[in-house]
């Protein structure tokens, strides 16, 4: 039950990868929050379960999480957490859910989203490491599936076996990727060809490149003194290559071309 573009709601996004550490959950804040400072309205779910850690790259902590509503311990208005107008919601703080938890979570995650779905221009969801069904809900409920690539051969091998999976189940699924820890454009662009070709050759498919994200010293600073790149001062020139991404994503979002159009609608 995939979202098709036809949609009137929001642009979903859901941020996947293989192997871990490879900068899903730094992307999909700062992109978020870079889309939130075009005018966007933006929300962020944290659907890696326990392991979630969206809120302390924005230095929030989550007092209400998804697991905790469906235990009956909070209600659905306590989820959502505002950091400068970024809103974020966040699956479960810790780990240890029980099969049917995991059940009834997936139903109130489906739930979120349909409140969300109001208010929302985007709403990205950042997953865990791999292939398990918390990525798949994701891609599933996405219209756009954001892959890290990464210059790393185990790297590229684990991604290309995870959008196998997904292509050999639904053969036009639309990938899109962002190159982290790239060198610069030119190795960025060689990273993104590389595994086209592999996907092309095994799998006659290929993935849109939304941008890259340098290693970076800056990216480094942002997420150890947990402020988001956006809101640094003076202004790191890394948020370029953000902005490049953004700017890329919304020209795969057509009817969200207007900044706050959908707040105006819902205000109405
Ligand atoms: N472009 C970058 N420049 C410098 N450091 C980076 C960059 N991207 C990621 N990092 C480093 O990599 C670490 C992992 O990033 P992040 O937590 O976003 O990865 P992840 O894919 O979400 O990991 P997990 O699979 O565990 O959820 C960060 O804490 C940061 O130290
Ligand atoms: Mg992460």
């Amino acid at each position: 039950m995939r979202n098709d573009n036809s949609r009137k709601g929001p642009f979903i996004l859901a941020t996947v990868s293989g192997k871990g550490g490879v900068g899903k959950s730094m992307a999909t804040v700062n992109l978020a929050d870079t889309l939130r400072t075009m005018g966007y309205t933006v929300a962020v779910i944290d659907a890696d379960l326990g392991l979630s850690n969206c809120a302390t790259l924005l230095n929030e902590q989550a007092d209400a999480t998804v697991a905790e509503w469906i235990r009956g311990q909070c209600s659905m208005e306590d989820l959502p957490l505002d950091s400068d107008g970024l809103t974020l919601i966040t699956g479960a703080s810790k780990p240890g859910l029980s099969d049917k938890d995991m059940e009834m979570l997936f139903e109130a995650m489906d739930q979120v989203i349909v409140a969300l779905s109001e208010y929302y221009d985007f709403i990205f969801i950042d997953t865990p490491a791999g292939s398990g069904e918390l990525s798949l809900w994701a891609l599933d409920r996405a219209h756009l599936g954001m892959i890290m690539l990464v210059n790393e051969p185990t790297a590229i091998s684990d991604v290309y076996r995870f959008c196998k999976y997904v292509l050999q189940i639904d053969p036009t699924y639309p990938f899109a990727s962002i190159v982290n820890f790239a060198d610069g454009e030119d190795e960025a662009g060689r990273i993104h060809e590389r595994f086209n070709t592999i996907l092309q050759y095994f799998m006659q498919q290929q993935v849109s490149y939304l941008g890259f994200i340098p290693a970076s010293e800056q990216v480094r600073a942002s997420i150890r003194d947990q402020v988001p790149l956006t809101r640094r001062q003076p202004r790191p020139e890394v948020i370029k290559e953000f902005d490049f991404i953004a700017h890329n994503i919304l020209g795969k979002a057509p009817d969200l071309q207007t900044p706050g159009a959908r707040q105006t609608v819902s205000h109405e």
